[in-house]
């Protein structure tokens, strides 16, 4: 298992260029199970959970290949399987996206219920509500979820939940509306980037989808879809955290095959810490300031402030002039980095669903966790400013959302190693 030894204080300039977006990806690719003939997929970044739901597309007789690049080749070849297996599953809840398709086109699904994670309980309810008023026969059996339907209805679905919409939930309505018999609603969809690009894939292979980036999604059912060529969006996250990467370093990068509006909410929050950003065409670029001004975020729903860049502000406004106040309200535990953050001499008190963070004058290298992808990319951006060396073990989970992440970095002038961590590995399998 790899670690990265991190040697900070260096202040990063220069470009760098986003990868293919991961949540986009992944539900884009789940959707190939409705098209008939060969896709292409274009900007899908080199990532973990991307082979993980390429080996579980191939256990359901689709065809993954690689090509040149960052392209990628999906085909049905076998539609006569339905099931999608714990073990692969519970490697990736993102995993679920294969539900609606599944439904929709080979009219029965079995897969296994993801369970939660390290951020979360993470339920998926509301994917189970919206795909019963389908007319589909829904139950969970021995830990999967079942679903069984000869043909969908179109139906009238409202996805709101405690934490506002879901972002897979509505990406797996949509999918099993558009193969569905007359036009759909759906009220509260969520109206992420990602939702939105995996809409425009749809449309473009024939499905009949209105209001696409708003809350209310139309669906005429159409009876086939086709395969085609189709680009996926650039990962605003990654791109948000090289946003914050110039920032905590005090550095000026630009971050190129960017889309500055997928980030206004982040984009306004750094300058209000007194951060400057550039917008271009396709492209951003920030420029570190030497007084981090202390703000007060809570994470919200797209286009609110995103909670995939909580962890990371977390990390910069350990060094602000002040105190900030982060409220978490999609997913109210996703506070795994604190306790690292503070063994790096941050002071952050987690208030309930809020991370209290006094700023410190520096940060100091440690050894720690990483715990999930976002709390790994906080650290890491901990580890560039900290002084001295840090040391992040589990770094397997950034390789799961951050493509090339330490050559990234390094060609920014940072100084990351990635080393194997052989005592993690005597500890793990014993
Ligand atoms: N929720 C329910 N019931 C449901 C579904 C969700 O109550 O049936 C709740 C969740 O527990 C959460 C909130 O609704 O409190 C939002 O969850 P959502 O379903 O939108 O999350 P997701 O689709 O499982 C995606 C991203 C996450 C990102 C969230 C929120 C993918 C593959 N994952 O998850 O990304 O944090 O939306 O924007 O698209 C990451 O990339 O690190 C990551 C965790």
């Amino acid at each position: 298992m790899d670690k990265f030894v991190i040697a900070g204080g260096a202040r990063l300039k220069g470009a760098v260029r986003v990868s293919g977006s991961k949540n986009a990806a992944l539900p884009i690719m789940a959707a190939c199970i409705l098209a008939q003939g060969k896709t292409v997929l274009k900007n899908v970044p080199r990532l973990f959970d991307i082979e993980i739901l390429s080996e579980i597309l191939g256990k359901l007789g689709v065809s993954v290949k690689r090509l040149p690049n960052s392209d990628m080749e999906i085909q049905v070849i076998d539609d006569s399987k339905c099931v999608a297996d714990y073990d692969l599953v519970s490697k990736m809840r993102a995993s679920i996206c294969v539900l609606g398709p599944l439904l929709a086109k080979r009219h029965e699904a079995k897969v296994s219920l993801p369970g939660g994670c390290v951020i979360g309980v993470r339920p998926i309810d509301l994917h189970i509500k919206g795909l019963s008023a389908f007319g589909a026969n829904i139950t969970v059996e021995h830990g999967y979820v079942v679903a069984r339907a000869k043909k969908l209805k179109s139906a009238e679905i409202y996805l709101g939940g405690m934490f506002g919409s879901t972002v897979t939930g509505t990406a797996n309505i949509l999918m099993a509306a558009v193969l569905a018999e007359g036009t759909t609603i759906i009220e509260n969809a969520a109206c992420e980037p990602e939702v939105a690009d995996l809409a425009g894939f749809l449309n473009k292979m024939g499905a009949k989808i209105k209001g696409i980036g708003t809350h209310k999604l139309l669906v005429k059912g159409v009876r086939r879809l086709k395969a085609v060529t189709y680009s996926i969006i650039p990962d605003r996250i990654e791109a948000g955290t090289f946003m914050v990467a110039a920032a905590v370093t005090n550095g000026n990068i630009t971050i190129e095959n960017c889309i500055a509006e997928h980030l206004t909410a982040v984009i306004d929050k750094l300058r209000e810490i007194g951060v400057t950003v550039n917008k271009k065409k396709n492209s951003c670029q920030v420029i570190g300031t030497d007084r981090i001004k202390p703000v007060y975020i809570s994470t919200l729903p797209y286009p609110g402030f995103p909670t995939d860049m909580q962890a990371q502000f977390c990390s910069l406004l350990s060094l602000a002039d002040g105190i900030s106040v982060i409220t978490e309200r999609v997913y109210p535990d996703r506070f795994m980095h604190v306790a690292e953050l503070n063994r790096m001499g941050a002071n952050i008190k987690k208030e309930g669903e809020s991370a209290v963070i006094v700023g410190v004058k520096k940060l100091s290298g440690a050894q720690v966790i990483a715990s999930d992808l976002r709390a790994s990319a906080a650290l890491v951006l901990a580890g560039l400013v900290a002084e001295g060396q840090t040391e992040i073990t589990r770094v397997y989970h950034i390789d799961r959302g951050y493509e090339k992440i330490e050559e990234k970095f390094n060609k920014l002038g940072a100084r990351i190693q990635r080393k194997l961590d052989k005592k993690l590995i005597v500890v793990e399998e014993k």
